[in-house]
Formats: structure tokens, sequence, C-alpha cells
């Protein structure tokens, strides 16, 4: 079977904070049966080292960026993983990325070289006698890869790709830590590492990959415009052809509504009424006559639900509830936690819960996702497979996989949502009422419904494309 090794800074369900993790721990079974093994490696976080069954050392780092390290390898979950233990980078307790004062830890540079240059040597050199064809590197943390493999001088036999679920995530170091990244000096360039005269990890993956990958189509092409390439669209504007647009997928067994273990089971939109009653009872919310609404999203301004709360009166006026679930950046949680208490018909919760996310799912009727740019998005997914209409942002990977409710969709019968654009306040209070509008005409609420229900969502379409790529970055035998 051909190898790739995926490196990401997440996988779930071991370690999450985004779709990120969803991605990389759903495409090994994805791609299996289009004939490739993926085997994962991600960092020994506490979270990940207490998950691990049968750990077996497949290869030492005596030095291991500022420490000792060793590469284990198990099987968690139906993934084969490897994982860098190396404590003095990873073993430490609160968030993968940042410190208790909510910034950068100020090793990251580090930590995630650290972990891209030990994909880079076990692609080079094998694992446990094991053939790597492929190096499949996922955002900043995995980006250096590339580079660390070409420096090895066994980009030969192994083809990289590396995947960017969001460009507004660098790995940014200052030009001192070059050494202690195990950088030459001689690589610090315009044409690679430097960006406006500091490191730049994603910048070098960019450069150096054989090809580069997103998330969707539509993000493929704004990542080429200075609006969406957070400066990075010059760089990627020479690497067009080596660009595609894939679209993610999601966990079709644990996100269905006709057997997940956190509702009451459904086949059909009528089977969400319980559900309903439910959710709003555990968000302390009474019924009312207009949609209830969920969010459950990072809070940080690519989000944009600081327009949502710009048109919470919108939800009132229309008798709608919200039920909102996240966590993120300070002013963010507070703004929400303040409408909570000052607007009727609004209930948040602050905080990470995985299966309080399915009974939002299920029990609402929308889930809105006003995102200012989104390379793919997974919740919109999840809403359509639950019967939960999105009204969206009409941007990156939203924009593929919502069909608007304009009047050609409506007429054939096609629509699964609602768009918006361009993304500010005044364009969302109009797609809120439109909301609130198809939601009273009852008959093409539901059509709207089961077209999402019936919209595939899973790997099916995507899988084959990744087969496609990977096989185009094989060297022959
Ligand atoms: P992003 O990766 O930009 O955060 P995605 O839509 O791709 O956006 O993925 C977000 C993932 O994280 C989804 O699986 C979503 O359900 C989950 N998620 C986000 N916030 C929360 C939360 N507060 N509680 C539970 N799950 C969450
Ligand atoms: C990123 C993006 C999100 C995407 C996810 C998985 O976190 O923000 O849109 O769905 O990665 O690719």
């Amino acid at each position: 079977m051909n190898t790739v090794l995926s490196v990401a800074s997440e996988v779930a369900p071991l370690i999450k904070t985004g779709g990120l993790a969803d991605v990389v721990g759903a495409l090994p079974a994805a791609m299996k049966p289009e004939g490739w093994r993926l085997i994962t490696l991600v960092p020994g976080y506490p979270q990940v080292m207490e998950r691990l069954e049968n750990p077996r050392r497949v290869r030492r780092e005596r030095y291991c960026f500022g420490g000792p390290g060793n590469v284990l390898a198990d099987e968690v979950a139906g993934l084969e993983l490897l994982v860098l233990e190396a404590p003095h980078l990873y073993d430490r307790p609160g968030s993968i990325y940042l410190g208790a004062d909510g910034l950068d830890w100020p090793d990251n540079p580090e930590r995630f070289a650290a972990l891209s240059w030990v994909a880079a040597r076990l692609a080079a050199n094998g694992i446990d006698g094991i053939d790597v064809d492929v190096l499949h590197a996922h955002d900043w943390q995995g980006a250096l890869a590339p580079l660390y493999l070409q420096e090895m001088a066994a980009d030969d036999a192994v083809g990289t790709l590396l995947t960017v679920h969001n460009i507004a995530f660098h790995g940014w170091a200052e030009p001192a830590k070059l050494r202690a990244m195990r950088l030459p000096r001689a690589l610090y360039t315009h044409e690679l590492l430097e960006y406006h005269g500091r490191v730049n990890a994603l910048k070098a993956g960019l450069v150096t990959a054989n090809r580069i990958s997103t998330v969707s189509p539509t993000y493929a092409r704004e990542l080429l415009t200075p609006e969406y390439g957070m400066g990075l669209d010059g760089v990627i504007r020479t690497r067009e052809a080596d660009l595609t647009g894939i679209l993610n997928g999601i966990d079709e067994v644990a996100w269905d509504p006709a057997k997940d273990p956190a509702i009451t089971p459904y086949k059909s939109p009528r089977g969400k009424a319980k559900n309903k009653t439910a959710l709003l009872k555990e968000f302390d919310l009474k019924p009312g006559k207009g949609p209830l609404c969920v969010v459950i999203s990072r809070l940080t301004e690519q989000k944009g639900l600081d327009l949502l709360l710009q048109c919470l009166h919108v939800l009132a006026e229309r008798d709608a509830r919200l039920a909102l679930l996240g966590t993120g950046e300070a002013w963010l949680e507070e703004a929400w936690r303040k409408a909570a208490a000052e607007v009727p018909g609004v209930a948040v919760k602050i905080g990470y819960d995985e299966a309080l996310s399915h009974r939002m799912i299920a029990g609402a009727d929308a889930i809105l996702i006003p995102s200012r740019f989104e390379p793919c998005g997974l919740t919109q997914l999840y809403g359509l497979r639950y019967g939960t209409m999105p009204l969206v942002a009409d941007t990156g990977g939203l924009s593929d996989t919502v069909i608007d409710a304009n009047v050609a969709a409506l007429s054939m019968g096609v629509a699964t949502g609602i768009k918006f654009n361009p993304v500010a306040a005044p364009q969302l209070r109009e797609a809120l009422n439109r909301l609130c509008d198809i939601y009273d005409s009852d008959d093409g609420f539901v059509t709207m419904q089961k077209n999402g229900m019936a919209q595939p969502v899973g790997w099916a379409a995507s899988a084959p494309r990744y087969a496609a790529l990977y096989e185009s970055l094989r060297c022959p035998d």
C-alpha cells in the first residue's frame, strides 16, 4: 500500500481546537479505500500521551530542540499514530498554543519546528522499515517539513504536499531563533524564509512543497487575492499551477442524526421536535414564534460574531431564539455574556463541549455562520446533515456547500440555506429576516431541510481527489 506521513498539531478525537483536528482525524479512514495508508504524526501533549495504550518506540532523538525526544507508535481510536514525546516542548497544562497569559507560548517556533523536523526525518528514513511516499503537512505547524526534507537531500524520493487550513496563522519567529530551529542562516532570504524581517514558517512551506492544497475550491481562488491572502497572496500566485482546492467532508459516523447517541435520533425533520424542546430547556429559553438559531464557534474576528451582536434586535422582533456555544477572545466572550444578560431570547454558554454541540445541531432550526472568511467550515455541513438550515456568509467553503434560497433555487426546489454578501451587519440583518420569512412559510422550510439532509457531506467526492493528488506526488517505483 502507498504510504503518507501526515503531520499536524491536532488530531480528533485526541486533541482538538477546531476543524483542523477533525480533518486530520478523518483523512486516514477516508483514504484507506483509495489504497492510501495514512500515518499521522502529532506532538506528545498530555492529552495525547494519556490516550496511548501500547506505545512502541520507533525513533530516538537525543537532541530534540532543547531536550530528549522519542517517536512512539501506537494505534488509538482506529488511527495509526506517531507521537513525538518531548516533555520539554509539549508537556504543559492548558492550551496547546497559548500560555496562561493568553499569548502564544514563547517557544512555539521551536515546538513546531521540532515536529516538522522529525516528520522530515521519518519521511526521509522510513518508519520502521516502511517507506514514505508522500509527506502531507498541515498548516504552519507542519509547514517547515518540506524545507527540512530538502535540506536532508531526501526530497527526490518523497513528494510533499502542504494543506492550508487557514492562511491567518503564519508561524512567526524572530530571526534570532533560526539556529534553535535548525534553519541555516543562508535560507533566511526573501525568496524563502524571510517575510518583513521575521521568519515565516508558512511561507517556507508554500515555496518548497511540491503541491499546495486548501480546503475548498472557492478558498483556493480567494487565496490568490490580496483581500484573503493575508500578505501571502503574492507567494501563492507564484504557485498557482500547483494549488488545488479540495472540499472537506465530515465524519458521517460521528455526525449521524439517525444514530447519534447524544440526541433523540431522527431520520426526517419532524423528528427534531423532541431535541428542540430539550435544547430550549437546556438553555433556559422559552419557545418563540420564530426559529431557534444556534452558533457553535471559536470566538474570533474570523467568525464575524461581532456582526451578529449588531443584529440581535432582528431576532427579538421576529420572536426568534438564539443559543450560542463558544470560546475564544476575551472581548467577544464578554460581549456575548452581556448580550445574553440584556437581550431576551438570547442564551450563551462560554466553553467547549462536544456533546452539547451535537444536541444543539439536532435541536436547532438554523445554524448561523457569518464568517469574514472561512476556508471550509464544518458546522454548516453538520447543519445540513441534521436538517438544521445553514445561514452563512457567502465566502470560502461556505459558498461551495450551501445553495442559497434565491428565486431560481426555490422554484426548482433545490435550496438548502441562506447566503449573504458582503459580510456586513445590514446584509446579515436582511438574511436573518429572510430566514424568518422562510421559517414562517412552513412547507418551504421543510423542503429546504429535506434537501439539506439529502446532500452528500462526507468524504466520497473528496477522497479520490486527494488520492489523485498523492498519486501525482509519488515517485514511480
Ligand atoms: P474552525 O476550524 O475555523 O474553528 P470549522 O467549522 O472547520 O471551524 O470547525 C470547528 C469545529 O470545532 C467543529 O467541529 C465545531 O463543532 C467545533 N467547535 C467549535 N467551537 C466549539 C465549542 N465551543 N464546543 C464544541 N465544539 C466546538
Ligand atoms: C480551519 C478553517 C476552517 C476549516 C478547518 C478544517 O480551521 O478555519 O474553515 O474547516 O480549518 O480544514
